[in-house]
């Protein structure tokens, strides 16, 4: 169409004007490129990486100084300094000046790291600071981060997983009687648990504030988009504490549904919830380990196997999603994945014995190659949440393991029990074209042994589960812990707003 146009129109002009037309719309076409181009190169380098920046103040500023997240920050996978490899968030140094001209001047001190296997990425410091500059500019209307001056100047460094619990008037954001999607499962108020201080914990960095979770602007991230949780049931627990946490920002609480009616239980595993003022979908589906369970015939039986090199066959609905938060995790135990024996299946293969990292590992492969080859990483956000630790005491899970005793959180986490998998995780991630933000949970998780449901998970069936030997120190009440996983979502999601 276009093209005829301008066609003709030449037809009937000048020669002269013929070729000052070819020349603007040749003009035209190169800014394009070039635009396009700076585009690509802009949304293509999310993975840089800036460990450590300088912030060089010319003045004593009276204001508390605010930083930029900056967007897909990953760390490297040795996890010797947990305090480094943890942070998913820049640390920002402060150093005051005697003076007062107010300028400020942004060093570099560390970026992409040498395992970053995609020349393209790299970046000269003059780019890198360009980038930093938008990053404080862009700081200024969404505030994300505030800096306590004193802590800051002590430490060096904002690491949002160095922190503390701290008791708050102000939580919790939602309750049992204000949000009707809390399942019996995580419904720990309403199947009998007295004490309340589990869900009035703030998790609070030592060297900055964590920004308060507002929904109305999360919302407004959100509108006309599509936001999937896919994972095992910590997921739905997870996704539950959003669409909770979101309703806090709707006026009319008719204008939030699901798309198919459904009510949420443990079974069904597709849910899509409509927000009509945003037009956005807050999605579940439940996919144990992202890979595809089958079943294979063995002599006369037909047996359950993991397809550890194919990809949930529920995929193609993951896909179109703006933002995708995955994980998975808790099934892959020795008990649920028949110990690893003649239950992990590659090709027409299955292998007679394969320890769970392996295998772990060769089903992320699978995700990250499926991510990378389906998913566009100029549409969608991916994310990674880490393990959701459990607390099992005295026993596992299936054998009088308990944490119902607890009302306080633990004053330090206490084990490196969930990093392996963590490790493997970011592994994989570090890998891929695609760059996914890893959301560490874990250690801020491993203090909650208070979190859990424990015997307050059963509802109707409660009398029952309150009596058995089974308490439930996995998944998390709600409100509680999950809350916070969703603001430090929000927190990464105003970070890179501007992108
Ligand atoms: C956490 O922050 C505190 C205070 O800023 C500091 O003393 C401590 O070393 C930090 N811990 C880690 C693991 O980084
Ligand atoms: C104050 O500013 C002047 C010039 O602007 C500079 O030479 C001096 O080093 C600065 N002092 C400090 C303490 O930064
Ligand atoms: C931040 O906003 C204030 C006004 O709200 C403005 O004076 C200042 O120049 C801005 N700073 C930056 C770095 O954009
Ligand atoms: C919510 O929890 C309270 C206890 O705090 C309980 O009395 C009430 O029945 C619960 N409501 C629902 C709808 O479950
Ligand atoms: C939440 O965000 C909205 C929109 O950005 C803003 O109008 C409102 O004042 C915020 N609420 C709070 C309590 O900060
Ligand atoms: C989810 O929906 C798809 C298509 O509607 C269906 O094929 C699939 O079985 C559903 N999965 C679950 C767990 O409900």
């Amino acid at each position: 169409m276009e093209r005829q146009r301008s066609f003709s129109l030449s037809l009937s002009l000048p020669l002269k004007s013929t070729l000052l037309l070819t020349f603007f719309s040749l003009l035209a076409s190169s800014l394009l490129i070039f635009f396009s181009f700076s585009f690509w190169i802009f949304t293509s380098t999310p993975t840089l990486i800036l460990q450590q920046t300088h912030l060089h103040f010319n003045s004593t500023p009276t204001t508390p100084l605010t930083v930029q997240t900056l967007p897909g920050l990953v760390e490297p996978a040795d996890r010797t300094d947990s305090s480094s490899k943890d942070s998913i968030l820049i640390g920002a140094l402060f150093e005051e000046r005697g003076n007062a001209t107010g300028s400020v001047e942004w060093t570099v001190l560390q970026q992409v790291p040498e395992e970053e296997e995609d020349e393209g990425k790299e970046d000269d410091d003059d780019e890198v600071q360009e980038r930093m500059a938008d990053a404080v500019t862009a700081a200024n209307d969404t505030v994300p981060l505030e800096i306590r001056e004193e802590a800051v100047k002590e430490s060096g460094r904002c690491d949002l997983m160095n922190g503390s619990w701290v008791y708050d008037e102000g939580y919790p954001l939602y309750t049992n009687a204000t949000c009707p999607y809390i399942d019996e499962g995580f419904d720990c108020d309403g199947n009998g648990r007295k004490d309340k201080s589990y869900m009035k914990l703030r998790w609070r960095p030592h060297t900055c504030e964590m920004p308060r979770f507002n929904a109305t602007s999360m919302l407004q991230m959100m509108r006309g988009k599509r936001v999937v949780f896919v994972g095992d049931s910590i997921n739905r627990n997870q996704w539950e504490s959003l669409l909770c946490m979101l309703l806090g920002g709707v006026k009319d609480r008719s204008r939030v549904y699901e798309t198919r009616g459904r009510k949420i239980t443990k079974e069904k595993g597709n849910y899509s919830f409509r927000f009509v003022d945003y037009m956005c979908t807050v999605e579940f589906y439940v996919s144990h380990f992202l890979v595809h369970e089958g079943k294979v015939r063995i002599g006369q039986k037909r047996v359950q196997t993991l397809r550890i090199d194919k990809i949930d066959h529920g995929s193609s609905r993951w896909r179109g999603a703006d933002i995708v938060v995955f994980n998975t995790g808790s099934w892959w135990s020795h008990y649920k994945t028949k110990a690893g024996i003649n239950y992990y299946q590659e090709g027409s293969m299955v292998h007679p014995r394969l320890d769970v990292s392996t295998a772990f590992r060769k089903a992320l492969i699978t995700w990250a190659s499926w991510v990378d080859s389906r998913i566009n990483p100029r549409k969608t956000r991916v994310f990674f949440r880490s393990i959701s630790p459990s607390h099992f005491r005295g026993g596992q899970w299936n054998s009088g393991g308990h944490c119902g005793e607890a009302t306080q959180p633990l004053d330090l986490p206490p084990s490196e029990e969930f990093h392996e998998k963590n490790a493997i995780i970011r592994d994989v991630i570090r890998r891929m074209r695609v760059p996914v933000e890893f959301l560490d949970i874990t250690s801020l998780s491993e203090y909650r042994i208070d979190g859990h449901p424990s015997i307050y998970g059963g509802g109707g069936k409660s009398k029952r589960r309150q009596s058995s030997a089974i308490q439930d120190c996995s998944h998390w009440c709600l409100p509680g812990v999950p809350d916070t996983w969703n603001e430090l979502l929000y927190v990464h999601l105003l970070g890179s707003r501007h992108r």
